[in-house]
């Protein structure tokens, strides 16, 4: 069969491609998200399930992605219906790829409104707005933002507008520069923070919180919950992964890529967590604050440490564009698809579409303000915590457990191995392992849990 070649182009190197799905991975989910949801489902327990799950499900599923993307060559929807058709017969696989255009769209909306909270703390950083506030001044300072509708949409528009521009030019150089660049100086200012935590929190209670499990913290959410993290932080699920492995070189070893990208994402997680949680239990903070955990945290600690002004600007301009290299992987997939399915130039889809996220997003902008009041809410809490709720914990289970049957159960094992370049070893073996059996059967049995299914028989 004669290979397929990319609609859009190359990663120049395997560097570049490394890079760019490190960039897409480390984002708000790491810094903002994974404290706050560790903080709301009881800490430790929580944190070693979310460890597990990143290796034994997050680790495959995106090898798989970057594998089939690879196979396809196209955007995901096209991908998963010709590689369907040809391992399987079937296009209906199309609709995996569907679920992960929407999915990102979906995610997308409200991500960009925290984004907008991330740029918008850069010039209150840049003034000294935290210097020596206290607990209460800094939750005041977060609550005056998101009560204000029109501040919020301001935000939310610039940093879809950053989105649109960057994707709309094809993702060249200029990003993976910039990836190049942050990430690493990211890292530094993380572990900058870790000695003020170190110094200032209460080290010591945060490393117990985060990592001695109290399995009786556990709610039964948290199984679930542990697992859309697991999937968000690494984007997978929803065929971010999948659309730039379209654009990888066919040398390059989709293990090691991989295996990279996971630790990467990882360290910083957890570099965060180290962070946050000694500021909350040092400045007699609620551990379960909800998504405003981290914007009330951090100032506290700029606020107090020498040099806070300049390394909290700093700092609020690097989660920025970590949030941006994230919005771009999380937007490619339905602008890459748009483009090749209907014929529309590049950057007319990508405005197209990030007119439709910015609007969806309105909905997530309203939630802290206008339609914050109880009789707005669905079950699952505000617009926002609805959005957020479905598409990590539901969408992204279903898009990876379908991408590993797909990877594990459909292709034909010579069509994988090639792609994996791995020969028929041992590592070979563990990858199909892990797609076949134990990916699949972990995410199934969470969802099971999580609708209170697997207690009856464990209750006996
Ligand atoms: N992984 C990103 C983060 O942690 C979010 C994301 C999800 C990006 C899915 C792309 C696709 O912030």
């Amino acid at each position: 069969m004669a290979k397929r070649t990319s609609l859009q182009g190359f990663w120049s190197s395997r560097l570049a491609f490394i890079l760019a799905v490190t960039g897409s991975a480390v984002g708000l989910g790491n810094i903002w998200k994974f404290p706050y949801v560790t903080g709301e489902y009881g800490g430790g327990a929580f944190v070693l399930m979310y460890l597990a799950f990143v290796f034994i499900i997050g680790l495959p599923t995106m090898m798989s992605e970057i594998l089939i993307g690879r196979r396809g060559r196209r955007n995901p929807v096209t991908t998963m219906q010709l590689v369907g058709e040809e391992e399987s017969g079937r296009s209906a696989w199309k609709y995996v790829g569907l679920m992960g255009v929407c999915g990102g769209i979906l995610i997308l909306s409200y991500y960009s409104v925290v984004a907008g909270w991330a740029v918008a703390y850069i010039p209150k950083a840049a003034s000294g707005a935290f210097v020596g506030s206290d607990a209460a001044t800094v939750k005041s300072l977060f609550n005056t933002l998101t009560g204000d509708p029109w501040a919020l949409l301001g935000w939310h528009s610039l940093f879809m507008g950053l989105t649109v521009f960057v994707v709309a030019r094809g993702v060249e150089r200029g990003l993976e520069q910039a990836v190049r660049i942050l990430m690493p100086a990211l890292v530094i200012m993380l572990v900058i923070l870790l000695v003020y935590s170190i110094r200032h929190g209460d080290f010591m209670a945060a490393v117990n919180y985060m990592f001695r499990p109290n399995w009786d913290d556990i709610s039964f959410e948290g199984a679930l919950v542990a697992l859309g993290q697991a999937l968000f932080t690494l984007s997978v699920g929803m065929g971010a992964v999948m659309a730039y492995g379209a654009y990888l070189p066919e040398e390059t070893n989709i293990g090691t890529a991989a295996i990279t990208v996971v630790l990467a994402d990882t360290t910083i997680a957890i570099l965060a967590g180290l962070v946050i949680f000694p500021v909350v239990f040092g400045f007699g903070m609620a551990a379960g604050g909800g998504p405003g955990l981290i914007f009330q945290t951090l100032p506290l600690a700029f606020g107090g440490m020498p040099g806070g002004v300049v390394f909290g600007t700093v700092f609020f301009v690097l989660l920025s564009f970590a949030a941006w290299t994230s919005a771009i992987g999380l937007i490619e997939p339905a602008v890459a698809w748009a483009n090749e399915q209907f014929s529309v130039p590049r950057s007319k889809a990508t405005l197209a579409i990030g007119g439709l996220i910015w609007l969806i997003g309105v909905l997530s902008v309203l939630s802290f303000n206008v339609l914050k009041d109880e009789k707005y809410h669905t079950p699952l809490g505000t617009l926002f915590d609805t959005i957020e709720f479905i598409t990590s914990n539901v969408m992204l289970p279903l898009g990876a457990l379908l991408i590993v049957i797909f990877a594990g159960w459909v292709m034909c094992r010579n069509s994988t191995s090639d792609e994996l370049k791995m020969g028929s070893g041992l590592r070979y073996d563990m990858w199909r392992f892990a797609a076949r059996y134990i990916a699949p059967i972990a995410v199934i049995a969470v969802f099971l849990h999580s609708l209170g299914l697997l207690s009856r028989f464990t209750n006996g």
